[in-house]
């Protein structure tokens, strides 16, 4: 790809950055275009070898000779995420799932062992401590608020902490610093998965770890229309990833990276105002003694003092543990709501509503919920915070 092209606007502020890079002035468009090949076509076989011998030498540099590696439309949307991410480079994959796979895929083997956040997103926890078992790849659990649990979990044949953060559904904060720290000291790898806070409010890799996951198909793209991954790197685990990414496939198609670029101009001024909305909706909530509110608000807890320590903000989502002997209740209260859609997925513009069952926890060690405890899960979209506030006034006198 021609550098006279595309440009990418370094500025210090990435809020600026994000509106002006990846102009195309050779087609005199404001955004760039959207290249689809399988055959990637060069004036000569020299040209090829000589292509060749550029991403030998230069393996982040965009040089293509065949449609899978992507093409300039992937190569803009990594570049903009490695300034994003501030990492070495940024992989980038058909779904949030599947850069979690890169993730693991790429540096663990047979024989090694993983030791994962308990409340990880539960595919993670399905591909963890199931189908790599397999593999003969063995994963156990720490509890996110007694490291101890984690630092005794560590065996030579250890490869890999894998952390979320805050966990799926429970919204447990971690003391991220502390756990580098206990890696290092071991010679550990690091991954974490990165979705809920994404490198607008957190950088992982900045803050020590090899490996950070953000599912594109939540904030980056902002519309719920497009599912995308992306796997931010530092250099010494670059080499594994890139075998491993050849290897597998994993790569997102030009299409999708549009829409992701897309998404990522207004990155920062969405997640600001889920921000703003969602802590509108936690202050309300907040005063309802029927709610354990699960999200950075309360102050002096260890969740909002952990968050308060490594992120620059919130996102828009929440949940909510309720008390209660009668299900029903808890079931009548979200289907009476009708700002909120019901459905998976979140990061859209618009507000959702999930009552929690196994299905999306999975088999947690530490963080189990009683008998009586339910979980209900809110994203705060874009809509008007008091429109919300009303729909969920309603929903609870209604239950
Ligand atoms: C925390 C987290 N990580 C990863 C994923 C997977 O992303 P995707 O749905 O894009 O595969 C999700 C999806 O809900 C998620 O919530």
């Amino acid at each position: 790809m021609s550098p006279s092209v595309i440009k990418f606007f370094m500025s210090s502020s990435f809020k600026t950055f994000l509106k002006h890079t990846a102009k195309d002035f050779h087609n005199q468009s404001v955004n760039p275009p959207v290249v689809r090949a399988s055959t990637i076509i060069f004036k000569s076989m020299q040209h090829i070898r000589k292509t060749q011998a550029k991403a030998q030498k230069n393996p982040i540099g965009g040089h293509y000779d065949y449609g899978r590696q992507g093409t300039s439309t992937t190569y803009i949307l990594q570049k903009i995420l490695t300034k994003l991410e501030e990492s070495y480079h940024v992989f980038t994959t058909p779904t949030g799932f599947g850069a979690v796979f890169l993730a693991i895929f790429s540096v663990t083997r047979p024989g090694d062992e993983i030791i994962a956040a308990d409340p990880v997103y539960s595919p993670t926890r399905l591909l963890t401590e199931n189908f790599l078992k397999e593999f003969n790849i063995k994963t156990t659990f720490y509890n996110p608020h007694d490291l101890k649990t984690l630092e005794k979990a560590i065996t030579k044949k250890t490869k890999l902490i894998f952390v979320e953060n805050p966990g799926s559904n429970t919204f447990d904060f971690q003391d991220l610093g502390k756990i580098i720290s206990i890696a290092k000291k071991n010679k550990i790898l690091t991954a974490i998965d990165n979705t809920w806070g994404t490198p607008y409010y957190l950088k992982p890799i900045k803050l020590g770890f090899d490996m950070s996951i953000v599912s594109a198909t939540k904030y980056y793209s902002g519309h719920s229309d497009v599912m995308g991954g992306s796997l931010a790197v530092n250099k010494k685990v670059f080499n594994q990833v890139k075998n491993a990414e050849r290897i597998t496939g994993l790569r997102l198609g030009p299409d999708d990276a549009y829409l992701i670029t897309r998404g990522l101009r207004t990155l920062d001024v969405r997640l600001d105002r889920h921000r703003e909305n969602a802590k509108k909706v936690a202050e309300f909530l907040s005063k309802n003694k029927k709610f354990k509110l699960l999200y950075p608000y309360k102050k002096n807890s260890y969740n909002f003092r952990m968050w308060k320590k490594y992120y620059s903000g919130a996102s828009g989502l929440m949940g909510l543990k309720i008390k209660s002997k009668n299900i029903n209740s808890v079931r009548k209260f979200v289907n009476s709501l009708k700002l909120f859609g019901y459905g998976y997925s979140w990061g859209g513009f618009e507000s959702l509503a999930l009552h929690q069952e196994f299905r999306e926890t999975g088999a947690r060690k530490y963080l189990k919920l009683a008998k009586d405890e339910h979980l209900v899960r809110f994203h705060i979209g874009l809509e008007d915070p008091k429109d919300l506030i009303a729909d969920i006034k309603a929903g609870i006198k209604t239950s």
